[in-house]
């Protein structure tokens, strides 16, 4: 099957790669910040070195323990404030997704491997459906690798929806069998998630360019 040349593909799925782990071009769309930018203009007052018991970046050990709770419990106390720490690091003018960047910059600068959220509220930069498969789900929809049920084909997929597209949904957040909680993208929000599917379900031809 690989005889000819993979490359295409391989550069196609590249680039959705590229799209979904750099949410920079992305936030200048939104006018949201990058989590970099956010960290430096506010963060790091406390962050970079520790004040007041801040967990330090590049802290690995406080950031994995820190990161064991999840983005979205790490988020509920940043924006509420903890302890030391005042809510929205003090900064009110930061949306909660420029909040979650700033977590997942912290995280990754401190031996993690988080996605930066695109967004949470901001409809623009959320990534679509076709987005998502083609740079996460292909890796196993595609092929079936593990019998996961194949993008497009609707005779494995019917009887999967039989009670509806939100438990379903809920089996992707939680993951199923050989399927990894999220597709194994820990970052992707239900909305997407829930348009993923719906992508692999409906329309889900990987282009011919991508086939092969
Ligand atoms: C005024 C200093 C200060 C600033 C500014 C600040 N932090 Fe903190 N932060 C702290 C301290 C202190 C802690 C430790 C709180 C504790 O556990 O006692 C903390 C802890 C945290 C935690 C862990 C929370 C938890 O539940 O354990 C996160 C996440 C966090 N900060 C994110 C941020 C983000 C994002 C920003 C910038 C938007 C920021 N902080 C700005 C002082 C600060
Ligand atoms: C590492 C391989 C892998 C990746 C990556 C992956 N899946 Fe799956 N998926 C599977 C397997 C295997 C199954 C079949 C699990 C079963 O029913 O036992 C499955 C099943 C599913 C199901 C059906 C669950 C059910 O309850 O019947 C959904 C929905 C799904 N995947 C969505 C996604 C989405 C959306 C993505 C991309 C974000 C994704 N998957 C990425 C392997 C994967």
């Amino acid at each position: 099957m690989f005889t000819e040349t993979p490359k295409p593909r391989l550069i196609v799925a590249t680039l959705a790669l590229a799209a979904l782990i750099a949410p920079q071009a992305a936030s200048a769309q939104g006018g949201e910040r990058s989590g970099k930018a956010v960290v430096e203009a506010t963060c790091a007052s406390c962050h970079a070195k520790g004040a007041k018991g801040a967990p330090k970046i590049g802290d690995k050990k406080a950031w994995s323990r820190l990161a064991d709770r999840g983005l979205s419990g790490l988020t509920a106390s940043a924006l509420k404030g903890i302890r030391q720490m005042p809510p929205h690091g003090a900064n009110m003018t930061l949306t909660d997704t420029e909040i979650e960047r700033a977590i997942t910059y912290m995280v990754n600068q401190s031996g993690g491997s988080w996605i930066e959220p695109v967004s949470s509220t901001g409809k623009p930069a959320r990534r679509t459906g076709e987005q998502v498969v083609n740079a996460q789900c292909f890796k196993c929809h595609e092929k079936g690798a593990g019998g996961a049920p194949k993008i497009g084909d609707r005779g494995a997929w019917i009887p999967r929806l039989k009670n509806g597209l939100d438990p379903l949904v809920q089996s992707a957040v939680n993951g199923h069998g050989g399927m990894p909680p999220r597709g194994g993208a820990a970052n992707l929000s239900d909305a997407e998630l829930k348009d993923a599917i719906t992508y692999m379900f409906n329309k889900g031809r990987v282009p011919e360019s991508t086939a092969k």
